[in-house]
Parts: structure tokens; sequence; C-alpha cells
């Protein structure tokens, strides 16, 4: 009988949201160890530094202490294999972020516990609620001074407008936190804060009034923790599965990811209840991820990773079939055969060639700039998946160059960079100039950085005076005409061709979105 059933059972595809210095790091970490993917010394207890300087690709991310690009890490544990697929934090990736997030089945939601929900968590959370995307939380730092834990459930309900349940209940925080009680499993876990790297697996009770929590805790701990689980059971709803899986309810888990505290807890939760990949809408039709014949998609291309060779990743999410090593897959926007030979599974620090794959894996294929975001690869079926978009950059900038006959150079990297999703390039159709769109001002920095490193130009970004990009599109050619010949000067193609209105500011834009009500002034474009 084929694998393919089981494999898809097994799989978990997720991500962590967080914002930026809730934990993400120290958590992914923590799961990895757990998983078997890192040797516990060293490398989970470097400091902040080292420990990016060792995960991030880049001089930028290390110089400024983020991690901008995003990876992934394939891991096992408790009979499941688990795609973790890291993000962005900063608020400036969002776009990377948001198309990261098209690839993964579930997510877990790190919250700081001193601080609740933020503001990019927030807007992180919106991404996933856009799709449907399954949440557990992770209510982190509860070795710290912690708020009280149902003001946190509280927050994360109003805030979010999710159900939340708990899956475990913290008993004591900062300097008094002595573990958690597994409300799943009836069980105690206790906080060992010489144990270091692996927590212990908990001990088992028989429900709340088992004696032996008054030998293992303190009497006013106890009675607290009885008094808390009372309320709770009565205040929030148990734990629904599908309710879970359809996004609107999220188990909340407390923990200590520093301390390793609560990450066994989090991933047996994962294990358990975090859906298995799910099927995919394309245009023509819902894929099952069973069905034998590989289908997938490209959601983000990491160009340059080694600066010797001018190869580039492509992330290829399968969504469907066994993947075997030299398999041919029609590249579905160029018609043209494709034998994916050199396909590397990440197994977290590690790449290891890709033999076989399934769906809800991600594997990187090599190319020379074939492979864009948003395309679609299968086994000879014309189909495509949508909804992996490009997002209308909010600021847009000239590129200034030091030595102006590298110009070709630059637009090669350019070029590049906006096939990678990096940013966006706009040449307008009349002028020379060609504009440089991004989310957030971070970007130009990182932009200007990975040109000099790895296309040696020196170039800086200044304003163009423009303020907002609108892709156009209109189903009446002879208005599109009548368009296109007034506003020539304010249009540009972006790097795919696609026309796109430049407008200097609001009042230039509503105006020609009132001159022209038969035009689509849109903010987002599907790629491909
Ligand atoms: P991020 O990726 O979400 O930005 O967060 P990261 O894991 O880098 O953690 C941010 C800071 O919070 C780090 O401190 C980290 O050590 C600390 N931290 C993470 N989890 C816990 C926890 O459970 N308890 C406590 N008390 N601290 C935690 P840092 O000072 O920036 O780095 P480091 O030098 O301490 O490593």
């Amino acid at each position: 009988m084929s694998a393919l059933p089981q494999e898809v059972h097994n799989r978990r595809t997720f991500a962590i949201i967080a914002h930026p210095d809730a934990g993400k790091t120290t958590l992914t970490e923590k799961l990895l160890l757990f998983g078997g993917a890192i040797q516990m010394a060293g490398a989970v207890k470097a400091r902040g530094e080292q420990r990016r300087a060792r995960s991030d690709w880049m001089k930028v991310e290390r110089e400024r202490g983020i991690s901008v690009t995003a990876s992934v890490m394939n891991f096992d544990y408790a009979d499941r294999t688990f795609n973790l697929v890291d993000t962005p934090g900063h608020e400036d990736f969002s776009e990377d972020t948001y198309r990261t997030l098209t690839a993964v089945d579930s997510a877990v939601m790190v919250i700081d516990a001193a601080k609740g929900i933020e503001a990019q968590t927030r807007k992180l959370f919106e991404v996933c609620r856009l799709r449907n995307v399954p949440i557990i939380t992770f209510v982190n730092k509860m070795d710290r001074e912690a708020r009280d834990p149902f003001d946190l459930m509280d927050e994360v309900e109003r805030d979010l407008q999710l159900e939340v349940t708990p899956g475990s209940w913290p008993i004591g925080s900062g300097p008094d936190f002595r573990g958690c009680y597994d409300l799943i499993r009836d069980r105690l876990v206790l906080l060992d804060r010489r144990q270091g790297d692996i927590a212990s697996e908990g001990i088992q009770c028989d429900g709340l009034d088992d004696p032996k929590l008054d030998e293992l805790l303190p009497a006013d701990q106890v009675a607290k923790l009885r008094e808390d689980v009372a309320m709770v059971r009565e205040l929030c709803p148990p734990f629904d599965l599908e309710t879970y899986r359809e996004g609107h309810q999220t188990p909340v888990f407390f923990g200590s990811a520093i301390n390793n505290f609560g990450v066994r807890e989090l991933l047996l939760g994962l294990a358990a209840y975090a859906p298995s990949p799910r099927p995919q809408q394309a245009d023509s039709r819902t894929v099952q991820p069973e069905e034998p014949k590989v289908t997938g998609f490209v959601f983000k291309v990491q160009a340059n990773m080694d600066p010797n060779h001018r190869d580039r990743i492509a992330f290829f999410r399968l969504c469907s079939g066994h993947f075997r090593r030299g398999v041919k897959l029609k590249h579905m926007r160029s018609g043209k055969l494709l034998a994916v030979n050199n396909a590397v599974l990440f197994l977290a620090r590690d790449r290891e060639l890709a033999e076989d794959a399934y769906p809800g894996d991600i594997i990187g294929i090599p190319n020379h700039g074939t492979l864009r975001i948003g395309d679609t690869l299968t086994e000879g079926e014309d189909l495509r998946y949508t909804g992996v978009p490009s997002f209308a950059p909010e600021l847009l900038q000239r590129v200034k160059l030091d030595d102006p006959m590298k110009m070709k150079h630059l637009r090669k990297a350019l070029e590049h960079f906006a096939e990678e999703g990096a940013s966006q390039v706009f040449k307008p159709l009349i002028g020379a100039d060609w504009v440089v769109g991004v989310v957030g001002p971070l970007q130009f920095e990182v932009l200007a950085a990975r040109i000099d490193a790895e296309y040696d130009i020196k170039a800086k970004f200044e304003s163009c005076g423009y303020d907002s990009a609108r892709w156009i599109e209109c189903d009446d050619p002879v208005v599109l005409k009548s368009f296109l010949d007034s506003n020539r000067s304010a249009l540009a193609e972006d790097h795919d061709g696609a026309l796109v209105f430049l407008a200097r500011n609001g009042w230039q834009l509503n105006r020609a979105q009132e001159d022209y009500p038969k035009i689509r002034f849109q903010k987002t474009r599907e790629q491909n």
C-alpha cells in the first residue's frame, strides 16, 4: 500500500508568529532540541547575539540583530514530521511573512506574559485569520513577572475575537513560578530550574484533588491552582478540535522557552491537534494532499545564498503527491518541463538532497531564475494555485549610483531582488529612473547592503516624489487606452510587465479613481 496517506497524516507544517522579542528564536531552538534536530550544548546556551549570528544568513541581520529571511526546519517528534517555517519578525518584512503563511497549515502565536498582545502579534494574527489558519497560543516568559493569566486570556479573546481555552495552567509567576498543570492530560509538570535543557516529563496526577499535589507544592499555591482551575473550567469552553481547526478557538499553553518549560506540551499539542496538510484550492479545482501526483507552489525565492554562485533557491510547498528525486514537473508559467534532481530538504541547520518528500514538506529547488514566487509546478496537470499575492509597496524611492557606469548591473540586481520578492521595481514608461518599492524603510537598508555585498555596487536610495503604486486592471479596452494616453507620465511596468499607476499623493490617486470608475486600482496582485 502507498505510504502517502500515512505520511500526509503525520505531517505538521507550521509557523511561529510573534512580536519581536517575545521569544520566537528561543522557542524555535527549543523545539528543534526536542526534535533532536540540534545538539543541546552550545546551540541553546549561546547568548542572543551569537545565536542570531548563527541562524541568520545576512550581515545586515547580524548588525541589526533581527531575523529577516524566512527559512525552513524539518524535524521529527512523537511520530510526527514537523516543518517549521520561520518568519521574519520585523514589521518591515511583513510581505514576506504573509507569503510564508500561505505555505503553512497552522501557527503558534507566542506572547510575552508581561506584555500580552502587541502590535505585530495583532497584524500577523490578522493574516492568519484571513486564511483561517488555526492557532495555538504560547504565553512565554512565565519565569518573569507576568500579568495575571485570566487577564491575558481575556485580552486574547477580546482583542483578537478568538475563543480561548487553556491547555495548561500556570502555578505562580516570576521567581514563584513552579510549573504548570496540564489540563488535557491531567498531569503536573514542575519546573526544575537546575535541569536546563530538557524539562521533566511531569508527574501523573489523578485529577486536581490528588494528594500528590499537596506534597509537591506549597499549600497556598495548591489552593490557588484548585481555585483557578475551577474558575477556568466554568468560564472557558472546553477544547473543541473542530472549532480550533476552523480558526475560531485557540488553546493556550503557558511556559518559559528559555527554561525549556512548556515546550514539550506545546509540541504534543501540535502533534495531537494541529491539522495535517489541508486540501488546497487551485484555480480549476480543490486538490487533496493524498492524490498521487505531485503539485505545489513556490512561496519564496532566496537569491544569492552563496555569494560565489548566482543561484537561487525556490521554496516549494508540496500540496499533493509523493515527490521523488528526478521527477519531471511542469512549470505552469512557461509550460516547460523541469527535471528536479537537486532539490534540498531543510533539516534544521543542514540541507540534504531531497530523495522523497510528501505534502506539507517544503523543498528548496535551486535554479537560475526560472522559478518565481507564486509559480505552480505539477506532474503534468494544468492547474494553478492562487493566493500568493504581491502587495502595493508603501514606500517608493529612486536608486542613486556612485558610479553611473554600473547602471546596467544595478538594473539586473534590482530585477533579481524583485523576482525574489525582496522589493518591487517599477520601470516608468517615460524616463530612465527606475523606482523601487518596499513595505518598510528597513528594507531599503537591507537592499543597499545586499546590492553592495552581492553585486559590488554602491547605491543609495532617495526620494522620487511618488507616494503610492497601484496595479491597473480594466475590462474595457477603450477606457484603458484613454487612461493610458492621458496618464503616461505616471505609468510604469513592474518586473513582470504588469501596468502600475504611480501617484504623487493621495489626492492624485483619488482623482484618477473618480475620473475612471471602470478601472480597478489594485493594492495587491496575484503573482504570475
Ligand atoms: P524573538 O526571536 O521573538 O525576537 O525573541 P528571542 O527568542 O530572541 O528572545 C528575546 C529575549 O527574551 C532574549 O533575551 C531571550 O533570552 C529572552 N527570552 C526568551 N524566552 C524567555 C523566557 O522564557 N524567559 C525569560 N526570562 N527570557 C526569555 P536577550 O537579552 O535579547 O538575549 P539573551 O542575551 O538573553 O539571549
